[in-house]
């Protein structure tokens, strides 16, 4: 195994659903891990990506940033300038390879967060650091998130025809790991599970796994959004593959 402990690995959003099993998996590989959070944690970096509060400290000594955090309600000030006020010290401090995380399709989905991701990849691009982009799927939490979601009113609503290909936040972080063992690609890849599901065959099993028999009412949702997810977007042919599916993820839950 190489030894990593003297590199430096600064991961913002930390404390969101994916930095949970990202942490984890990089201190397996000896890495030196530097969570960051806007919060005051101990052994965490505490930084803000809107206001730059933190972001000189964040970066001292840091080898590599694995970039996760991100805010879709106001995507403007914490993702897109928020990535370049970050990239901006990282570059000065000498970081060797900025890994960010981005969404699969976000150039075939309209939809306001995806055209600020899109912007931040390019930030991510034009910052002066070697960089590699790794497009993921939702993440199974993410989706149980949104059939929660739209259950709300009591009988789960969702376009059937709507199709996704969601992964698992532990694959993503095997994957993460991956990459930032080897020097920045320079590119941008896509990433996803091993399976493209209809939001009905997700919602029959979220439902099955959870012994609900609350109803599932079926709608065509309009608008160029719903079309786009509808024609599979968002599902991607790109290898490697996650290996947990939708089922796996249940069934470890429930
Ligand atoms: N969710 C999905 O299905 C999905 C799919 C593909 C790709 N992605 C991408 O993967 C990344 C991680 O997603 P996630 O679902 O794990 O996110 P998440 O759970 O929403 O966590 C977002 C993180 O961003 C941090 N954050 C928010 N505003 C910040 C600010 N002003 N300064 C510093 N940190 C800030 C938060 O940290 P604190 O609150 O601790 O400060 C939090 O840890 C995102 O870039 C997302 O676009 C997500």
């Amino acid at each position: 195994m190489t030894d990593n402990t003297n590199t430096t690995v600064l991961v913002t959003g930390a404390s969101g659903t994916l930095g949970t099993a990202v942490l984890p998996r990089l201190e397996k590989e000896g890495y030196r891990v530097r969570p960051m959070s806007r919060r005051a944690r101990s052994g965490w970096v505490a930084a803000d990506l809107r206001t730059g509060e933190g972001l000189n400290e964040a970066v001292d000594g840091v080898t590599v940033i694995v970039h996760l955090a991100s805010a879709p309600g106001r995507p403007q000030r914490t993702d897109v300038e928020g990535t370049e006020r970050l990239l901006t010290v990282a570059r000065a401090a000498g970081v060797r390879h900025v890994l960010y995380v981005s969404i699969n399709g976000i150039d075939r989905v309209p939809y306001r967060y995806y055209r600020a991701k899109l912007d931040t990849e390019e930030v991510v691009k034009r910052a002066g650091i070697p960089y590699t982009i790794l497009r993921a799927a939702q993440f199974h939490p993410f989706v149980e998130m949104l059939l929660a979601t739209m259950s709300k009113l009591g009988p789960v609503i969702i376009d059937p025809a709507w199709r996704l290909q969601p992964v698992a936040i532990e694959d993503v972080a095997d994957r993460i790991a991956e990459l930032i063992a080897s020097p920045a690609t320079g590119e941008t890849t896509e990433y996803a599970g091993p399976e493209v599901l209809t939001f009905d065959e997700l919602a029959r099993g979220w439902l099955a796994a959870r012994g609900s028999k609350r109803p599932i009412w079926r709608l065509r949702f309009p608008g160029r959004m719903a079309r786009a997810i509808r024609s599979g977007a968002q599902t991607t042919t790109a290898t490697p593959a996650g290996t947990h599916g939708w089922r796996d993820y249940l069934a470890a839950k429930y």
